[in-house]
């Protein structure tokens, strides 16, 4: 027996639709992906209220990365809740917290050493942003298209994934200037090396025409652009922002917060690139589902930062942090990197199996457990087929699989499991993927 399941008692489904009861007093304004009714979650497994049960692989969008009730998180959430809950930052320390700081530094390459916690993923890049703005007394922001940092005013500033997060909000901030992401499949026919290329020549370009490299504080991106559509950032591209970010003394930040925290198969996905950035925000996986989030950056920058220039009431929970704890506990002790590498390999070569006869996937890219399978009318024109990706993501929540879609236009599903997923899971998920495609009229 799964010895998550030891740990969880029996839930009876209600058969409640809260769909129905939400209609009259929860906001309309939230997306969703599925309109389900959920009852709980056991490992790996997401129950409905009918007590049907899905294999998760939306995680939340990647936040559960060790799966739902996980007994090591689970017993330090209980532990800490019964010591103390209320943030004590403002008046002083509690152990968690400053432990968790500790250990979460330890994760990061040298000069990263000095944490600030906050509750959301958009906070951290809020923070960041200020932190580079105010350390370098510059106003200018690179960010790029495709990329989604959040919904506060800041972050969805430099949020350009869907005219949604955008449109009705103008003026956002002002300074950011947006440039093109180097997505190889989309739009530069697979070839990196020239996606590489004209995107650094824009950035040339820009710093010729627009604003002087000495104008920018802060390069901002998510070392493979996630909402966006799975696209990793080619290696040569990150090492040449960090090397331009160097020469003109400009803060790069980079946006771990979907693929941090061993998704790729390394703990941060950066190190792919053999860079170190400036400032790096995590949230997601950082707690397993409670909300926290962090910047980590040098001693150095946020001393210059300066005292009081940012802070935050609940950032920094003792409760949460305690679950980070354990989150960071688990992933060393069952060796969950290098799970995520393996099993993200598996699951790669399913799909390429599963690709080669099925003309209808343009690509699938990872690397580790983010995966993105982007779906075409044929793979000789690559154009999008977000109508197919809807029904496939329909299609296995009917056979019993929870996956999601991405990119500009909806049309890649992304793999995000549980960074402890097992071999036969992989198989079991490969296997409704591979029925409900077929299964789907040409
Ligand atoms: C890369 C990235 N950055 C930032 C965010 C914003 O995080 P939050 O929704 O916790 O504010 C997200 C959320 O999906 C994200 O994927």
């Amino acid at each position: 027996m799964d010895p998550l399941e030891l740990a969880t008692p029996i839930i009876a489904p209600s058969g409640t639709d809260l769909g129905a009861l939400a209609a009259a007093n929860l906001t309309p304004v939230l997306g969703r992906y599925f309109e389900h009714s959920w009852s709980h979650g056991i490992g790996h497994r997401l129950y409905d209220t009918d007590g049907k049960a899905y294999l998760d692989f939306a995680n939340g969008i990647a936040v559960s990365a060790l799966g739902h009730g996980h007994p090591a998180v689970t017993k330090a959430i209980h532990e800490q809740v019964d010591r103390l809950i209320v943030p004590t930052a403002a008046i002083g320390y509690s152990e968690p917290v400053v432990r968790l700081a500790t250990e979460l530094a330890a994760t990061l390459p040298e000069p990263l050493d000095t944490v600030m916690f906050l509750n959301s993923g958009s906070e951290a890049i809020e923070a960041a942003l200020k932190l580079a703005r105010r350390t370098t007394g510059r106003a200018g922001i690179i960010a790029f298209r495709g990329g989604f940092h959040g919904r506060t005013f800041g972050s969805a500033s430099v949020t350009s994934s869907n005219i949604n997060y955008r449109a009705g909000y103008e003026p956002l901030l002002p300074g950011v200037h947006l440039l093109p992401f180097p997505a190889a499949y989309r739009d530069f026919e697979g070839d990196e090396e020239r996606a590489t290329s004209a995107c650094l020549a824009a950035l040339q370009e820009l710093v010729r025409t627009t604003i002087p490299a000495e104008g920018i504080g802060s390069i901002l991106i998510e070392p493979i652009l996630g909402e966006g559509g799975y696209y990793p950032a080619p290696i040569r591209f990150l090492q040449a922002l960090r090397a331009f970010a160097s020469e003109h003394g400009i803060v790069l930040i980079m946006d771990e917060v979907q693929t941090g925290y061993g998704r790729t198969g390394r703990m941060w996905s950066f190190e792919h690139a053999g860079i170190v950035p400036d400032v790096v925000c995590v949230a997601k996986a950082i707690a397993n589902g409670l909300p926290l989030s962090a910047i980590v950056s040098t001693r150095a920058l946020h001393e210059r930062w300066g005292k009081s220039a940012h802070g935050s009431t609940y950032g920094g929970n003792p409760v949460a942090c305690a679950a980070a704890l354990a989150v960071l506990a688990t992933i060393r002790s069952e060796r969950l990197v290098e799970n995520a590498a393996t099993r993200g390999a598996e699951l790669t070569r399913g799909l390429q199996a599963i690709a080669a006869e099925e003309s209808r996937i343009g690509d699938i890219r990872g690397p580790g457990l983010m995966i993105g399978i982007e779906l075409v009318k044929d793979r000789a024109s690559r154009e999008p087929d977000g109508d197919l990706a809807s029904a496939l993501m329909a299609g296995c929540a009917d056979a019993g699989l929870l996956v999601l879609a991405c990119g500009r236009d909806h049309n890649v599903i992304r793999l995000i499991p549980p960074i402890n997923v097992t071999p036969d899971e992989v198989g079991e998920a490969l296997g409704i993927i591979d029925r409900t495609l077929a299964g789907l009229a040409r």
